[in-house]
């Protein structure tokens, strides 16, 4: 997509999300800012733990948000809103998990699992509802027939397209695949890659993928920001990222991906990231646009070092 012509489709403000009460409030995510333009890929990396799937969960309202905007096509969809938008974000904005195995139900049969959120949506007949049970199967290479089985009898990846199914059943324009690929095996993550990136370029659907993997964003992610303890570190697009991470724990984590050339991997020098490498007592941190498109988190004496660095 042309640069000129990017349109944000969600606005994340300055987002907090806490979790227990009072003396054992715990904030899971501690002000995160981000834009997703429509039709693009947007990674969200960091280690487990970070806050990613509290994120998500709090774009799509299962989670509240303690503070901050998340405004989606112009609208503030956070925080209490009427029941017409309620039911738009319900419908337009779906998530797929990351264990297909825990987040299906397992004594519930394919139709019902698939079509779940058509029951919210009133007027739609049995009928109708089968037709799109198997319309929605067949668009992830499934068959119709699948519809009256259970989903123990499904492999990882089957069980997985179900669960893109699910969502698309509802033809949302914003989906949040949260880890789809990391329970399953190796030989068939590719598979369903590639069908969310055929689901994506047929529908121009606006994808955020989140992972603890950056070795696979690179290559389906149009721009990345990475996550540490519940705030953004650093956010670029996916070449940029990799061409120049300055942040040190992007730089961890990049490290941390394997070589394809095993002389290289042998003499590979991992870089560790100790937070206390940063001295924040006086002069504090800002999440600030170093370069065009390129955000990090840092004070202004590192500010000053990681411009040095990309001048260099
Ligand atoms: N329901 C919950 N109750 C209490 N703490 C939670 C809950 N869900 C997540 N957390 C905590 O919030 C933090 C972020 O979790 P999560 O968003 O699941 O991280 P990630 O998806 O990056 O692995 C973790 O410290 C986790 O323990
Ligand atoms: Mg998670």
């Amino acid at each position: 997509m042309a640069s000129n012509e990017k349109q944000v489709l969600l606005h994340v403000e300055d987002l907090k999300v806490t979790f227990g009460k009072k003396k054992h409030e715990f904030t899971a995510v501690k002000g995160v800012s981000f834009d997703i333009y429509k039709g693009e890929t947007f990674g969200l990396v960091g280690e487990s733990g970070s806050g990613k799937t509290t994120i998500g969960r709090a774009i799509i309202r299962i989670h509240p948000t303690a503070g901050g905007k998340v405004i989606y096509d112009g609208k503030q969809i956070n925080g209490s809103i009427s029941k017409e938008l309620d039911k738009e974000v319900t419908r337009k904005l779906q998530m797929i998990f990351q264990d297909p195995m825990a987040s299906l139900n397992e004594r519930a049969k394919v139709d019902y699992i698939v079509s779940e959120g058509l029951y919210n949506i009133p007027g739609i007949t049995p009928q109708q509802r089968r037709e799109k049970v198997a319309k929605a199967l067949a668009d992830v290479g499934l068959l119709p027939e699948f519809a009256s089985r259970f989903p123990h009898e499904f492999s990882g990846g089957q069980r997985q397209r179900i669960g893109i199914a699910r969502a698309l059943i509802m033809e949302p324009e914003f989906i949040i695949a949260d880890e789809p690929i990391s329970a399953l095996d190796v030989s068939i993550r590719a598979q369903v890659l590639n069908l969310l990136a055929k689901l994506q370029k047929e529908r121009n659907l606006t994808y955020l993928f989140i992972s603890h993997d950056l070795s696979v964003m690179r290559f389906i992610c149009d721009r990345i920001a990475v996550i540490h303890k519940g705030l953004l570190v650093e956010m670029a697009d996916s070449e940029q990222l990799f061409a120049h991470p300055l942040h040190p724990y992007t730089r961890a984590l990049l490290s941390a991906i394997p070589q394809p050339d095993p002389l290289k991997e042998r003499k590979k020098v991992l870089e560790v990231y100790d937070p206390s490498c940063h001295d924040y007592s006086v002069d504090k941190p800002v999440w600030t646009e170093i370069e065009p498109g390129h955000f990090i988190l840092g004070n202004q004496k590192e500010l000053t070092e990681y411009r040095e660095k990309l001048k260099a």
